[in-house]
C-alpha cells in the first residue's frame, strides 16, 4: 500500500511514455502539483537529445510526476534537476545501499554505467516557471538490455537482489516531495553542498570531449543555471552548457 499520497495517481498498463501522457493530460486538465502517472510498460519512453528509453515490463520504474515551482525564476530550472538527482541517489542508497553519483547534468551513475536518467520538460508563464513534468527511469530488476543505450545497468546486476517496485517508487517520491520543500523555502546552499558532493568524477582528472576533441581535465563548479566548469591541465576555464560536453568513459 502507498502512503505517498499523490492527488492524481494514474497507473496505465501499457503507455508510450509517461512525460508525454503527463503532458496531455496538463492540456486538457487542471492537474495538482504531485500527480503522478506511472506505468510498467513504457513501449517508447523519451530520453534526453531524442534518445529512447528502453525499460522492460514489469521491471523497472518509469513515471513522471508533476511539480508546480511557480515560487521560482526560470534561470533557476535546475534546481529542480538538483534535487530530483539527489532524490534518487537517497533512495538507491536506502532501499539498495549503493552509493550512485550525479552524472550532469541529468544521469545516475553507479560506478561507471547508468542506473537512471532524467528527463525534466518546464513551461515558463512570464517570469516564472509554470510547470515542471519530471520524468524519471531507474533500472530495477531488468536482467539484461538490449538497446544500445550506453553503459545500463540495474540494481538487480549490482546485488542479485530484486526490488519491489511500488516501495520504491514511494520512497523516491517520498525523496523528493522532501527535497523540493528544501527548495521552495529557500536553502539553497545546502542544496548546491550536497548536490556537489554527490557529483560523478568530482575529483581528480577525467577524459572529457568537446567539439575540439578530448581532453583531460576536472571539474571546478556548476553554476546555479547548470553550466559545467572544468578545468584543463594548463590552468584553462573551460565552461559548458547541456550537450556541449560528453564524460569519456572507459576510453
Ligand atoms: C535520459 O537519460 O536520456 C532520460 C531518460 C528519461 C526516461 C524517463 S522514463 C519516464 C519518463 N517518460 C519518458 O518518456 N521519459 C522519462
Amino acid at each position: 500500500m502507498m502512503t505517498y499520497s499523490a492527488p492524481e495517481f494514474l497507473v496505465y498498463p501499457e503507455l508510450q511514455s509517461t512525460n508525454t501522457e503527463l503532458k496531455n493530460l496538463l492540456a486538457k486538465n487542471k492537474l495538482a502539483e504531485y500527480s503522478v502517472i506511472v506505468t510498467p510498460h513504457q513501449t517508447a519512453g523519451r530520453g534526453q537529445v531524442g534518445n529512447v528509453w528502453e525499460s522492460e515490463l514489469n521491471k523497472n520504474l518509469t513515471f513522471s510526476l508533476l511539480l508546480r515551482p511557480t515560487f521560482l525564476a526560470p534561470h533557476l530550472q535546475f534546481y529542480i534537476s538538483k534535487l530530483v538527482s539527489m532524490a534518487i541517489i537517497e533512495t538507491i542508497k536506502q532501499i539498495a545501499n549503493i552509493e550512485a553519483k550525479i552524472k550532469w547534468p541529468n544521469d545516475i551513475y553507479i560506478n561507471d554505467k547508468k542506473a537512471a536518467g532524467i528527463l525534466i520538460e518546464n513551461s515558463i508563464l512570464g517570469t516564472k516557471l509554470d510547470y515542471s513534468v519530471v520524468g524519471i527511469g531507474l533500472n530495477v530488476n531488468q536482467e539484461i538490455f538490449i538497446s544500445d543505450a550506453p553503459n545500463p545497468i540495474s540494481l538487480w546486476q549490482l546485488t542479485n537482489e530484486h526490488y519491489n517496485l511500488e516501495k520504491l517508487l514511494e520512497r523516491l517520491l517520498e525523496n523528493i516531495e522532501h527535497a523540493y520543500h528544501q527548495l521552495e523555502v529557500n536553502r539553497l546552499s545546502l542544496i548546491n553542498n550536497e548536490y556537489h558532493n554527490s557529483l560523478y568524477r568530482i575529483s581528480g582528472y577525467h577524459w572529457f570531449e568537446d567539439n575540439k576533441g578530448k581532453f583531460e581535465a576536472c571539474i571546478d563548479h556548476i553554476n546555479e543555471m547548470g553550466l559545467l566548469t572544468l578545468v584543463d591541465k594548463e590552468g584553462q576555464k573551460r565552461e559548458y552548457a547541456f550537450k556541449e560536453l560528453k564524460f569519456v568513459i572507459n576510453d
